[in-house]
Parts: structure tokens; C-alpha cells; sequence
């Protein structure tokens, strides 16, 4: 039995339209989520919006909107983009609800209550774009280390959480744990590097700020975003007793590094002062980057996923973004790089790959898949060990190493069809050959249809239709369906429009 999988994205600011990056991570988590419905497990993928703090407060101010009007009419545009990219969450999840508001009052009135929130004076730098307060010693040149902007001198009283009390359970206990909860293993070490040069205390309340969720017990104050948007991980299972949160929790959660002492700091620490499981596993993928920087919407460099759709589609752009960066690092987006791509692995590679197959079966057996004479012992090695490698890579958020194990099928069944020559046994009235020649290459098909479902869902559909099998894609599962043999002789094939017309540039 594998375990209940629960994975979430980042909740969004709402402050101005998405741009690839907050794609590349809900596209990552999507395909994540596919891949273990594919494999039978309890899956449950969590994404939303962050709509609270200073951030969105001013932006909203800026437009002449109330914040509430203003986050309203940002969410459509957030839902579009997902439903293009074909994200298949869960749930939504949104800060300004009450299911999310009145949980999080009684998660911080439990902490104030066992003693773990004092009140204390805040004095020190704030980005507003982070949303997150510095050290002087973090700042470079005097400016926000991420974002480049000048900070703002905060000094206010502010409620603290004791998060100095739990250094040595995180240094001792958690950051130890086998599989580690914090990947990849920079991101560990950097985060135990940061804990062990002594944790401070953290402000959780904002006395200037009005938009946000009251402080129960003094709602002169609001709670600090983090520390309210981060508990819309549990808040949106229902904790502490809906069935959900009993079910799925712990999480797998997707971030950018931007925001990695967030979530695998203080987040587990607060999950652990309130006695509650900390998260199975933060994962920080890298940035892409524009001009060697982090892409953002605050600096104005952020691409828009439309851009890419339009002349992409969506399947292409889930492709490239997972198969083009290691997941971990950072990476450059560029068109070439996406046209180059398109047409080599999708247009050529597996493109030519179906429209070939299905062209023969149609000419020489009538489009029937024929019944193969032999077992192709190479091929059928070849896609064993190629669905071990996807399984491995996927199942360790390597997307691209899981790709690459996928297309070991598709490369080795493009050599089979030149070895084979399908087209001169044919010519020989080799009938037999010919038979166990188009039934392994569509082997070969079949299986690349299920195991790149998770990636590419809409071109997968199109080519298991081709394929003529009567069983829905979606209800095929790993392992069993993954094993060599699964397609059926007899089934009736169609010629259809190309998987993936090139791209041609000028
Ligand atoms: O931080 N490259 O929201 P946010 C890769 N509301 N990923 C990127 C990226 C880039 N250039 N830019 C953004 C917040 N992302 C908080 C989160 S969670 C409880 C609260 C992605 O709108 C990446 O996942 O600034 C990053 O961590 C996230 O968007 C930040 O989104
Ligand atoms: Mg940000």
C-alpha cells in the first residue's frame, strides 16, 4: 500500500496577474497529483490565493478598490490561466474565507493560550513585496536581498511567537529524519546553516496594517500574513477534524526557494508547538530567471503563461518547463529553447513516431492492430527498465529524470521502426514479421500514452483515441497497466491530425 499523497502549491499573492513562474510551480504540483492518481494512490492537490497583508492592501489602494473588490476581481484571471494549463487541483483555496479566517483565530489562540505568543516590540527593516521583516545583516547594499527595493523601517509593538524555543527540535529532530523533509540537500543545509546561527523570536502581528485576520484576543492587530496564509494547508482539510485533514495531512509542499524559510522554519515549528504533525516534505525548486534575476511581478520582468499558450498549447508548455530544468535548480526561459524542444522531442520524436505507426497499420493490415508472431525481447527489455526510470524520477518530484525515462520508450521504439523496416517486410510478404514489427511499435505507443499522461494529459487523450483501445485512459494504473503486453490485437486504429504540427520560425 503507498501512502495518501497530499501536495500543494505556494497561495499566490493576488496583487497582479500570474506570470510563468507561479505556473511552473502549480503545473510541477499538477502533473505530481496525475502521476499518483496514475498510480492508484489517494491524492489530494491544494492550490489557492494569498489575499491578505500590506501588499495587496496597496495595490488595491492604488486601483481605487476596496481590498475586498479588488482580490474578487483578480481571482477569475488566476482561474483562467489554470484551467488553460489544465491544473486538475482539488481545491481553492482563498485567505478571505471564512472556513480559512475562523480556523486560523483558533490555531493562534491555542499558541497564545499555552504560552507561545507574548507581546513584544518590533523594531527593524520590512519588505513589503516579501512581505517579510530582515535582519540589518541580510539587506544588501541596503535593499531588499530578493527583490532589490528599498525596505521600510517598521517599529510597532507586535505579538512574538517563541520560535526560539524550538531550534533544537528542528537542528536535532526534524532536519534529521530519513527521508529528509527538506529537499533538495542545498536547501537542507542552508536552512540548518540559518537555525544554527540562533533563531529569534518572530513578530506575528501587524499593528499598521488593517487588512487581514484579527488577533482574537486583541484585534487592534492583525495577524501577520505568513503566519495565517501558511495554514491554509490545514485550514482547507478542515483542521483540526474534518475527515481530509485526518486523511492527507502530512503535506508535500511545492515552494520557490524565495519562500523556503517559511515553510520549512517556522512553519514546522508551529505545526510542532501545537502539537500538530510537521509537513513530510518541503521541496524549493529553483527560479526561473530572466536576465540572470529572479522573474517578478514587482520588478515588472514577469512573463505571462497566455504568451506561451498561444503558440505552444497547453501540453507543449507543461512539457518543456518539467523536461528543460532540473526540478531544484534555476533556469533560463527562452522561446528558442521552446521551439527547439517542440520540435525535436514532441514534432519528431514522438509525433512522427505515432503518425508512422498508424499510417502502416492503416495501409497494411486495414488499421486493425495486428496480432504479433513473436515477443520483441530488446524493445520489451528496453520499456521495462524505461517505466522503472519514470517511476524512480516521478516519484522523487525529478520530473525531468521521470520524463527521460519515459522517452527511453519512445527513442528505442523509433530505432525499432528503422531496425524492423517495416516497409520492406512488406515488400518480402514477411506477414508474420510485419505483425510482431507494428504491434510492438504500438506497444511502445500505448505505453508512452499512459506514462506521459500525468505531463501532457490533452495529447495522450488524443493518442490512446488513435489508438482505438476501449478502456479510458484515466482508469489505467501502474503497475499492472505499465508492463509490456497490455495492448489488445484487433482494435481499430485512426489516422488523426498530428499530435504535434511543427513549428516553423522564421
Ligand atoms: O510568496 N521562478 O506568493 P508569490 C520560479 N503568498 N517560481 C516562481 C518565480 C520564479 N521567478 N516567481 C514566483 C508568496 N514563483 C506567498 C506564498 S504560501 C503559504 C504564501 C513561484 O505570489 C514560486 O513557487 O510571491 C514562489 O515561491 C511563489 O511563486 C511565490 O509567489
Ligand atoms: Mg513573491
Amino acid at each position: 500500500m503507498r501512502d495518501p499523497f497530499y501536495i500543494t502549491t505556494p497561495i499566490y499573492y493576488v496583487n497582479d496577474v500570474p506570470h510563468i513562474g507561479h505556473a511552473y510551480t502549480t503545473v510541477a504540483a499538477d502533473v505530481a497529483t496525475r502521476y499518483h492518481r496514475l498510480c492508484g494512490d489517494d491524492s489530494y492537490f491544494l492550490t489557492g490565493t494569498d489575499e491578505h497583508g500590506q501588499k495587496v492592501e496597496r495595490t488595491a489602494q492604488e486601483n481605487g478598490k476596496e481590498p475586498q473588490a479588488w482580490v474578487d476581481s483578480m481571482i477569475p484571471q488566476w482561474q483562467q490561466v489554470w484551467d488553460r494549463l489544465e491544473i486538475s487541483f482539488d481545491d481553492f483555496i482563498r485567505t478571505t474565507e471564512p472556513r480559512h479566517k475562523d480556523r486560523v483565530a483558533k490555531f493562534v489562540q491555542q499558541l497564545y493560550d499555552q504560552g507561545d505568543i507574548y507581546l513584544g516590540r518590533y523594531e527593524g527593516p520590512y519588505c513589503v513585496a516579501c512581505e517579510a521583516f530582515y535582519l540589518e545583516s541580510e539587506l544588501i547594499d541596503s535593499l531588499c536581498p530578493i527583490h532589490k527595493r528599498a525596505v521600510e523601517r517598521v517599529t510597532e509593538e507586535n505579538y512574538f511567537f517563541a520560535l526560539s524555543k524550538y531550534a533544537d527540535w528542528l537542528l536535532n529532530d526534524y532536519y534529521k529524519r530519513d527521508p529528509s523533509p527538506v529537499q533538495p540537500v542545498e536547501r537542507l543545509n542552508e536552512v540548518i546553516g540559518f537555525v544554527s546561527g540562533g533563531l529569534q523570536d518572530i513578530s506575528m502581528s501587524r499593528a499598521a496594517v488593517e487588512w487581514g485576520i484579527p488577533i482574537p484576543w486583541d484585534p487592534k492587530h492583525v495577524i501577520y500574513v505568513w503566519i495565517e496564509a501558511l495554514q491554509n494547508y490545514i485550514t482547507a482539510l478542515g483542521y483540526p477534524d474534518g475527515e481530509q485533514f485526518k486523511k492527507f495531512w502530512p503535506a508535500v509542499h511545492l515552494v520557490g526557494k524565495d519562500i523556503l524559510r517559511f515553510h520549512a522554519v517556522i512553519w514546522p515549528a508551529m505545526l510542532h508547538a501545537a502539537g500538530v504533525e510537521p509537513p513530510k516534505l518541503i521541496f524549493a525548486h529553483g527560479w526561473l530567471l530572466v536576465g540572470g534575476e529572479k522573474m517578478s511581478k514587482t520588478k515588472l520582468t514577469g512573463i505571462h503563461p497566455d504568451q506561451l499558450l498561444d503558440a505552444f498549447g497547453a501540453d507543449a508548455y507543461r512539457y518543456y518547463f518539467l523536461r528543460e530544468i532540473a526540478f531544484g535548480q534555476d533556469g533560463s526561459f527562452s522561446w528558442e529553447s521552446m521551439v527547439a524542444r517542440y520540435n525535436a522531442d514532441l514534432a519528431n520524436d514522438l509525433g512522427n513516431l505515432a503518425s508512422r505507426v498508424l499510417a502502416m497499420i492503416t495501409s497494411y493490415f486495414d488499421g486493425i492492430v495486428p496480432e504479433p508472431a513473436g515477443r520483441a525481447e530488446a524493445l520489451a527489455s528496453t520499456a521495462e527498465t524505461a517505466v522503472a526510470t519514470y517511476r524512480k524520477g516521478m516519484d522523487a518530484l525529478d520530473f525531468a529524470g521521470g520524463i527521460n525515462g519515459a522517452w527511453e520508450i519512445v527513442r528505442a521504439a523509433n530505432r525499432y521502426v528503422v531496425e524492423t523496416a517495416p516497409w520492406e517486410l512488406n515488400k518480402s510478404g514477411d506477414k508474420a514479421g510485419l505483425a510482431t514489427a507494428l504491434w510492438s511499435s504500438a506497444e511502445c505507443l500505448r505505453l508512452s500514452a499512459i506514462l506521459l499522461s500525468p505531463v501532457m494529459p490533452d495529447a495522450c487523450e488524443k493518442l490512446w483515441s488513435q489508438l482505438g483501445i476501449g478502456r479510458p485512459l484515466a482508469d489505467q494504473r501502474l503497475p499492472n497497466d505499465g508492463a509490456w503486453g497490455g495492448l489488445d490485437a484487433g482494435v481499430r486504429v485512426t489516422k488523426g491530425e498530428a499530435l504535434f504540427p511543427r513549428i516553423e520560425t522564421k
